[in-house]
């Protein structure tokens, strides 16, 4: 397997269906599993089969539909999830069991009442019972964000020695820093004797807003697989999002690393997202927002109609977004005024435009927006001035 390869692994319909209001019935988890593969994921987790009968059921039904990408299934680290997550894998062509437990101290002690000790033998169990399902088991440590390293290396060891081919290093509450997560899984690189049996996964939450950059830095330091969202969606502000993994690493080139997405499908499948899950995408969202090509200030929209690279760096088509918007405000200047009436048909001179442009800013004071339709009333009311002899 390449090496600068990063794996795509999709929890819209796991992480991202936690969103209360998010829920979704069988035949729409399944239709947008069908598109998740072909935007070009590698794995969908698809559900939580033991969570509920509807959960276990989607996770069988997109087992059967599914046919090229990895359909994995989520499992506390209790022998009888496990169970329910192979039954509910059992059609699946390449089934994934994603089991693990808490390690940090937060998570041992408040919530096990339990020891280093014993969660490390916990964690072994529960990956040697998923190989007895599939040979493929990703095991996560959940709050590994907030887990002492020295003991996180000691579980991923054990827990890749049982038997897991992925482990998955949650930043569970979205705490780290950059810096912090990279190092964290540069450490276990450097600390696990057998991490080359393992693909380490980065699994990063928003709340400080880092989650992107966290992933980044992890694949940077040495993971090669990225847990996210179409949206960014997920438990309380959200997870790593899809979009912005794939299209930092589509600009960065010189980081060497890429993945199987067709960035086209970005923009379509986002809104199919957001309208299956009843949760519109903020305005302002990275790639697939509805001002994330649009240019509204007059210095912005002067450079951006003399050549579009000084104020965009993605061209909106390669993410299947519509075309550049030139959006005229109160802020916006004559250049734009005049690209406007030009797409409208009028052909004005400068000193028109000049006239013109104190008309709209009069508009545009009272409007949030100026639209075609205004902009149509005051061209045909104008009246050319003519020279006094
Ligand atoms: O955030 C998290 O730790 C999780 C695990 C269940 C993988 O979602
Ligand atoms: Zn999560």
């Amino acid at each position: 397997m390449a090496d600068n390869k990063i794996f795509i692994f999709d929890t819209t319909l796991r992480d991202g269906e936690q969103v209360p209001g998010c829920k979704l019935n069988t035949t729409e988890k399944v239709a947008l599993a069908l598109e998740l593969e072909r935007l070009g994921v590698d794995i969908i987790e698809a559900g939580f089969p033991i969570s509920s009968p509807g959960d276990y059921e989607s996770v069988n039904q997109i087992s059967q539909n599914v046919r090229e990408a990895t359909i994995c299934a989520l499992s506390r680290a209790v022998k009888k999830d496990i169970e329910v997550a192979a039954q509910a894998l059992k059609y699946a062509k390449r089934p994934r069991i994603h089991t693990g437990i808490g390690t940090s101290d937060f998570h041992i002690k408040s919530k096990f009442n339990s020891t280093r000790e014993e969660i490390l033998e916990r964690a072994v169990q529960c990956v040697a019972w998923a190989r007895n399902f599939t040979d493929d088991v990703e095991f996560y440590a959940e709050d590994a964000g907030r887990t002492d390293n020295e003991y996180l290396a000691k579980v991923v060891e054990a827990v890749i020695a049982a038997g897991a081919t992925t482990v998955n290093i949650p930043d569970t509450t979205g705490y780290c820093l950059p810096g912090q997560y990279g190092e964290k899984i540069a450490f276990l690189k450097n600390n696990v004797s057998n991490i080359d049996k393992a693909v380490i996964s980065c699994h990063c939450h928003n709340d400080l807003g880092l989650a992107t950059a966290n992933s980044i830095a992890g694949v940077i330091a040495g993971a090669r697989q990225i847990e996210c969202t179409i949206n960014g969606l997920g438990e309380r502000a959200g997870n790593t999002s899809l979009e912005e993994v794939v299209m930092i690493l589509k600009q960065h080139k010189h980081l060497d690393l890429h993945t199987n997405v067709n960035a086209q499908l970005l923009n379509p499948i986002s809104r199919l997202v957001a309208d299956t899950m009843r949760m519109p995408v903020q305005p302002n969202k990275a790639i697939v927002g509805a001002n994330a090509f649009s240019h509204s200030s007059g210095i912005h929209q002067d450079g951006f109609l003399k050549d579009a690279l000084t104020y965009e760096i993605i061209n909106p088509e390669e993410v299947g977004a519509e075309q550049s918007k030139i959006v005229l405000t109160a802020r916006s200047g004559r250049s734009a005024l005049a690209y406007r009436l030009q797409k409208l048909g009028f052909q004005f001179n400068r000193n028109d435009v000049d006239a013109l442009y104190q008309s709209f800013l009069q508009v545009a004071d009272v409007k949030k927006e100026v639209k075609d339709e205004d902009l149509l009333q005051m061209a045909n009311e104008y009246q050319p001035q003519t020279e006094v002899a």
